[in-house]
This record gives C-alpha cells, structure tokens and sequence, in this order.
C-alpha cells in the first residue's frame, strides 16, 4: 500500500498496534505494520528490558512507544505505595468486602505490602513519571510517541522531532484532535466509542470523517472498533489514511492475556465490552465482570479520580482475583470487537485475513459504479 503514513514511517501498511506486550509489537512490525509498546504498566527497569528485547527481534523494523501524559491527573507521587493513606476508607470497603464475600481468600499476610508494592511500582501515570520513561525510551531507535490522553507539551514534540521521532495523539473529539495539531503532532488517532480502553461517547463512524475534516491535510487514523478488513476499507472511505487496532491482539497467541480472560473474551459478544469507571477512574471500556457490575448498583462508591481507582482496583480486587483466577472478577480493557473474537490465533494471521478480506471489499466496492 502507499499513501502518507506509508511513507512516513517507511511500513508496507498502515495498520498501527496499540499493545502492552513486546511480542505483538515485534510481530506487527515484521508483518509490514507498525507496532507501538504501551509503557502504562511498566517501571523504568522493565521499560529498558521490553525496548532492548524488541531491538533484538524486530528485525530492523520500526516501532513506536505510547505514553499516558494526562493534564488533569492528580499526581499519586510517591504516596501511592501507601494505599491506606491515599485511598479514602469507605472506598476500600466497598471493594474489599466485594472480594471477601466471593469467597476470594485474603493475600497470604506479610506478603500483601510486597506484591501491592511490586505491581504499583510498575505502574506510571504522572507526566513526572512519564517524562522520564521517554527519556529511557528515546535510547532507544523508537520513530514514533503517541500520548494517550491529552495533547503532547511542545517540548516534548520538539525533542522528538529533533531526533526524527514523530509524534501523535488520540482525540475522542474534533477539539481535542485541533489541539493536538496546534502542538505540533504528525497525525491524529480517531478513537470512536467502539474502543478498548480509555474512550469517549462518539461513535467511529460519525467521528473519523469530522476529525478528517477538522485536521486536515493533517493524516488520520482510524481507531475504535477496526478488526477486519472491512473496517480497514471503511476507515479509508471516511477519510483516513490508516488504522489503529487494540483490541483485536488480545486474542492471539503472542499477547500478554491469560488464558482464563481469553475464554471470557470468546464467549463475550460486543454488550459485553462495557464503558465504567470502575476501572481507572476515567471511562474506560473493558469486559464486563462482578466488579463493573457491582459499580453501576445504586449503593456504588462514585469511582475515584485517576489515578486513585486504578491502584485502588490494582490492590484490592484485581491482584486478590487474578491470583486464584476467580472467573467472575477477572476482566480486561477490551472493545466491542470482541463479539467477533471467537478462537485463538496469531498476529500475523490476523493481518492476512484484514488484507485479504480488505482487498474482496475493494474488488466489490469498484464493482458498484456502471
Ligand atoms: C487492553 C487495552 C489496553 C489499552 N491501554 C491503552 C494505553 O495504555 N494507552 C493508550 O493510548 N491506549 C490504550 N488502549 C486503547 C488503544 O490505544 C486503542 O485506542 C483502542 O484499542 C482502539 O480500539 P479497538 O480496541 O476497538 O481496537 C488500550 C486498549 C486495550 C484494548
């Protein structure tokens, strides 16, 4: 293929992965794609681990990191190893009495404060801490920073440039995607509702072309609910010049899923990928579970501001959960796609079926004009 995001990152298509996990990222590259690593869950030490072990099996390939630099977040510091401080009683409470009463055994006593420890200490939220994962990161060839949750600070997009690293961002909003471009970004990521994880209310096929409009000559990509090629064709009919996948990964045999959340996500259908707040503290859609349940009954603690929720879920519901496999509280951002996800399969599969089916749509749609 050829179009702008073609040649500016010198890929064979412009199927961008969003991924917490080094091996999709390595094999979307190599698949003529671009894979960028999501450094959300990783401390420094593991974030410089992740990076060497894709320079080392990416084959030359580019790929690109994405960091969470929100503007609004309340900055946790280092408070956020002291939970009981940090997060207000009642909202302890309410997630551990959720837990104790589904029967899911305490953490063994003494190694509570370890593990709570090890995992939030992986965890980078604040500009402060993301400021200093892009200084690992750009150690490294990375060609590419997208900042998930608000318009890049000029600094770091003329940091970037200098090094020939290009920067993007995600916008729910035409606004925000106006904000993005006046900060100097390369192109903008769409994110309609359909999507995994953190997203807005509008849907991919209203917001993609109003975003293309509002932008342009700016390039776009498409994101939000893109798992075949259908999808692909459409995004291109609605003006964009590429798309940006999330959700899809998490099915095949290179991603960081356990294989309990893949079963849920086979049997799940798209009403299952619900939108709370449950999670982070910020909308979010994952699959639906006991514990985005219990947020939406009436007697529901008003989730917490990011990042609070999150450690607050992280320390005393998902580590508890996840450490016996409890099926009812496992969950995992996930997008509407996954009614469509029924059967493992492997990166590399999932291209071939987007291009093939891509190119059927093509020979269909240029059969439609006498
Ligand atoms: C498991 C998962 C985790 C995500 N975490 C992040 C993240 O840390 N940063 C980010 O920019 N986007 C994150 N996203 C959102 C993706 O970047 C992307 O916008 C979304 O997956 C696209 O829609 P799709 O899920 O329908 O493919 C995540 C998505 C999923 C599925």
């Amino acid at each position: 293929m050829k179009n702008k995001l073609c040649d500016m990152f010198g890929i064979d298509i412009p199927v961008f992965a969003f991924s917490h996990c080094r091996d999709v990222v390595a094999a979307v590259s190599k698949a003529g794609g671009l894979g960028v690593l999501g450094m959300a869950r990783m401390g420094p030490e593991r974030l410089r681990e992740e990076l060497q072990w894709i320079d080392d099996h990416i084959d030359g390939k580019p790929y690109g990191i994405d960091v969470l630099m929100p503007s609004t977040y309340s900055d946790a510091g280092d408070l956020k190893y002291d939970i009981d401080r940090l997060l207000p009683p009642e909202h302890v409470a309410f997630v551990r009495k959720l837990i104790d009463d589904a029967g899911i055994p305490p953490l063994p006593a003494g190694e509570k404060d370890e593990i709570v420890r090890a995992l939030l200490g992986e965890l980078s939220f604040t500009p402060r801490e993301s400021m200093q994962m892009i200084d690992i990161a750009m150690a490294h060839p990375i060609k590419l920073i997208v900042n998930a949750l608000g318009s890049p600070p000029p600094e770091l997009v003329d940091k970037a440039h200098a090094r020939g690293i290009r920067v993007a961002a995600m916008a729910g909003k035409p606004k925000h995607a106006i904000k993005h471009k006046a900060h100097g970004c390369d192109f903008i990521i769409a994110v309609g509702t359909e999507a995994g994880g953190h997203t807005g209310p509008v849907s991919s096929m209203v917001l993609w072309p109003r975003i293309v409009d509002a932008v342009a000559p700016l390039p776009v990509l498409a994101a939000g609910g893109v798992s075949r090629g259908r999808q692909l064709a459409a995004a291109f009919a609605l003006g964009c010049e590429g798309v940006w996948c999330g959700s899809i990964w998490l099915k095949t045999a290179e991603s960081e899923v356990i294989p309990e959340i893949k079963e849920k996500m086979f049997a799940a259908d798209s009403e299952d990928a619900v939108m709370t707040r449950a999670v982070t503290g910020k909308p979010c859609r994952t699959l639906r579970s006991a514990f985005t349940d219990a947020y939406e009954q009436p007697d529901a603690p008003t989730p917490l501001p990011a990042p609070l929720q999150n450690i607050l879920w992280w320390a005393e519901g998902r580590t508890r959960a996840e450490r016996v496999r409890h099926p009812n509280f496992l969950t995992y951002p996930v997008g509407q796609i996954v009614g469509d996800m029924t059967g493992p399969t492997t990166v590399r599969e999932v291209i071939y079926e987007m291009m093939t089916e891509f190119v059927e749509t093509q020979a269909r749609l240029s059969d439609i004009l006498e």
